[in-house]
């Protein structure tokens, strides 16, 4: 049997369509330093090497995450109760709440990306494995204001953001986030999230530096989307992938360094580049426990539960809203 879903889709196949790519493409290589917004990096291409960067044996976060899902599965869904409404924003391969779905026995689950051919074949494939479950795919840009199928008022509301992707705000921001996955949650509503903790400093690094080279393809390939969709003339050999772990602010830092002086053309724009100068194209913070949860704190959450592998690389919290 093929279970059906349901999608709403913001704009063709995109949560972030053409023009919000152009406009931020073009305004973040004006500024100084040059930056573009992460949520770039996931066009079909991106969203595989994102899947592939996954199973790296330095990358420690899927792994670690994935076994605490497993193991505390039973005890999570112990907090909330059947027939809940689970809402996954950012929810890439949707492999993760394949963990929790026996376990929680929602009633319905909406799965939110950015990437829309990607998140249409994840939640179909979710779907059809879990034929009781009834599946919502909305494709949506989380960084703006989402609206939820309507079938999701009045439920109790669990919000899954796992993957430390809340580690790509800066905390300023990442308390504005976490306040409006409170109202996404909404009363009575909860969110369970995943943060990757403060650590060894060369673990981090060769986390974001795996052998294989595949963060460095994933990086890399943001340049040659500019090319596709852009218009762009990037000889993307002419830079290199450069990932970091910035002491000082407590972050993994991404960049994409321009090996030559070189002048870049984008649908007309031209961006000069010094030799070594970068695109800044991810930030992930990393976070103590007692930080996180300040940070929750101050975005209307109570904090009920928390859990952590057996090396504390990685933390697992369940929160919930404070009415
Ligand atoms: C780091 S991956 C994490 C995927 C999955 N949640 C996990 O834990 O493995 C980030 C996911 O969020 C999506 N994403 C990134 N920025 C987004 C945005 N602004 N709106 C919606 N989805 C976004 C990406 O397409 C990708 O699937």
């Amino acid at each position: 049997m093929t279970a059906s879903v349901a999608s709403v889709s913001r704009s063709r196949d995109e949560g972030a369509d053409y023009s919000d790519f152009y406009h931020e493409v073009i305004t973040g290589l004006e500024r100084s330093p040059k930056r573009i917004p992460p949520k770039y990096f996931y066009d079909e291409a991106g969203s595989r090497l994102f899947e592939l960067i996954c199973e790296q044996p330095e990358y420690y976060p899927t792994r670690v995450e994935t076994g605490m899902l497993a193991r505390y599965a039973d005890e999570i869904a112990g907090f909330i109760g059947d027939g809940c409404c689970l809402v996954e924003p950012g929810s890439g391969s949707c492999s993760k709440v394949r963990l929790l779905l026996d376990a929680m026995r929602p009633s319905h689950y909406i799965p939110m990306d950015i990437s829309g051919a990607h998140l249409h074949e994840a939640a179909g494939r979710v779907a059809n494995d879990f034929p009781w479950l009834d599946v919502r795919a909305v494709c949506a840009d989380i960084t703006r204001p989402v609206e939820l199928p309507g079938i999701a008022e009045g439920m109790q509301r669990v919000v899954f953001y796992p993957g430390s992707s809340i580690g790509n705000y800066e905390p300023g921001e990442a308390v504005e986030f976490l306040s409006r996955l409170a109202k996404m949650a909404g009363h009575g509503g909860s969110l369970l999230i995943g943060v990757d903790l403060e650590k060894d400093s060369s673990v981090l690094d060769s986390a974001y530096n795996d052998a294989n080279g595949v963060t460095a393809d994933f990086n890399l390939n943001l340049l040659h989307r500019i090319n596709r969709e852009l218009d762009g003339n990037i000889d993307v050999d002419r830079f290199r992938h450069h990932a970091f772990y910035n002491e000082d602010e407590g972050r993994i830092e991404m960049h994409l360094v321009s090996e030559c002086t070189q002048t870049l053309r984008i649908d007309g724009h031209s961006y000069e580049f010094a030799k070594g100068e970068s695109i800044h194209t991810e930030n992930s913070y990393k976070y103590s426990i007692a930080g996180f949860r300040a940070l929750a704190e101050q975005a209307g959450f109570r904090s009920e539960a928390i859990w952590l592998d057996d090396e504390a690389l990685f933390s697992l919290h369940y929160l919930s809203v404070v009415s």
